[in-house]
């Protein structure tokens, strides 16, 4: 075979995998919930099955909190109730990433909406992750970059100051422009060094002048949901 990607691995299959996953996750939903909305394209799965199960009068009194404008609209086509976050608990959230590590620590944000998933998801009792297989890993950085949300207001400074410890990274791009957040940010997409200390290398990000946050979500995973070709595998932190 010449082609890199293997056929189980063809996006359509993807596609199949990743609404696998968000199945099982909305199953663990039960009627009165305020439930987190996550952001991205197995996260839209999970939005659309909650939507359909309140439709079909499987579920009640669900009240969704988005995670990012995208989801939002998508959970008001579907027919959830929203309400934006307030200070209470969330029951359930459930959401997508980018690179799931063997202990359920986390990179997200290739979608963009880092920040607000962090907010929201950390006030979640249970927050459920869904993915394709693709998303496993040994080690956070080992396929994705890392998502650094970053104020616009001196943003070339903050990279600078990124780059003396992360030294590979670039600004994300829309088209010939920056990508702007939901939160009216930019991000710079870090590389991640071999044998790095999380929650050293999260502590020391976080204390750089003119960050917001990043898209290490550590110890916030309950449990994953990770379809591959053979069926889903459910990982319990
Ligand atoms: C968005 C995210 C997404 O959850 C993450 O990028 C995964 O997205 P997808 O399900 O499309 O692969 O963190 O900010």
């Amino acid at each position: 075979m010449t082609d890199a990607t293997h056929p189980l691995e063809a996006p359509e299959n993807l596609e199949a995998l990743k609404k696998e996953a968000a199945l099982r996750a909305v199953a663990l939903v039960q009627s009165g919930q305020r439930v987190g909305l996550g952001t991205g394209s197995t996260a839209k799965y999970a939005i659309e099955e909650l939507g359909r199960k309140i439709a079909a009068g499987e579920l009640s009194g669900v009240v969704g909190v988005s995670t990012s404008e995208a989801s939002e609209a998508l959970a008001r086509a579907v027919g959830i109730s929203t309400e934006p976050l307030d200070p209470r608990p969330l029951d359930i959230a459930i959401d997508g990433a980018d690179e799931i590590a063997p202990n359920l620590d986390l990179v997200k944000g290739l979608g963009g909406a880092l920040v607000r998933e962090k907010v929201t998801e950390a006030q979640a009792r249970r927050l459920i992750i869904i993915a394709d297989h693709t998303k496993l890993v040994t080690r956070l950085g080992e396929k994705a970059p890392l998502p650094i949300e970053i104020l616009q207001f001196g943003f070339l400074s903050t990279v600078e100051r990124l780059r003396e410890f992360l030294p590979g990274g670039r600004l994300r791009m829309n088209g010939a422009r920056n990508y702007v957040t939901d939160n009216g940010n930019f991000i710079f997409d870090a590389q991640l060094p071999e044998g790095f200390d999380a929650r050293e290398l999260e502590r020391r990000i976080k204390g750089t002048l003119g960050v917001v946050d990043t898209g290490l979500f550590l110890g916030m995973a309950e449990r994953a949901f990770v379809a591959a070709p053979g069926g889903v595998q459910e990982l319990v932190r």
